[in-house]
């Protein structure tokens, strides 16, 4: 199989971002556990990280055809991005909305995703861990 991982705006920044939320080590690093991972389940994994709304429509949009199916982390769009909501809502191959923290143990705001009522499953709160199960997901969906 191969998947796409998808990572929206400052993930790029893990590693010095907010490290006592979301841990010390980078995003190369969290990637490069993961490609690991779908190697040894014959997963192959490619990785696409943007800090524009519009790159991860554009993903999504061509992810049909390339990929079996879309592990995603929109990050903070996830909050309010009814564009994003209405790409996966199109998008022809399973998608899964993952992160590292639990945004419904978070401000108020966090607890809402506008994209998880059009993606197949999401998983909160894991770190890398929430990232495995949505492989695991798509390996079984
Ligand atoms: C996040 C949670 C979001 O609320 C936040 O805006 C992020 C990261 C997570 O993976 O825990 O950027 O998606």
């Amino acid at each position: 199989m191969k998947m796409l991982v998808l990572n929206g705006p400052n993930l790029n920044m893990l590693g010095t971002r907010e490290p006592e939320m979301y841990g010390t080590q980078t995003l190369d690093e969290l990637m490069a556990e993961l490609i690991a991972y779908g190697h040894e389940r014959d997963v192959v994994i490619k990785v696409l990280t943007s800090n524009f709304e519009g790159e991860l429509i554009e993903a999504l949009h061509q992810a049909a055809g390339r990929y079996d199916g879309v592990v995603f982390n929109p990050a903070a769009y996830t909050h309010y991005s009814i564009a994003l909501r209405d790409a996966v809502a199109c998008c022809e191959v399973p998608v899964i909305e993952v992160h590292l923290t639990d945004i419904t143990a978070r401000e108020e705001f966090r607890a809402t995703s506008v994209i998880a009522p059009v993606c197949h499953a999401q998983f909160s709160g894991g770190g890398i861990a929430s990232y495995k199960r949505g492989i695991d997901a798509l390996i079984d969906s």
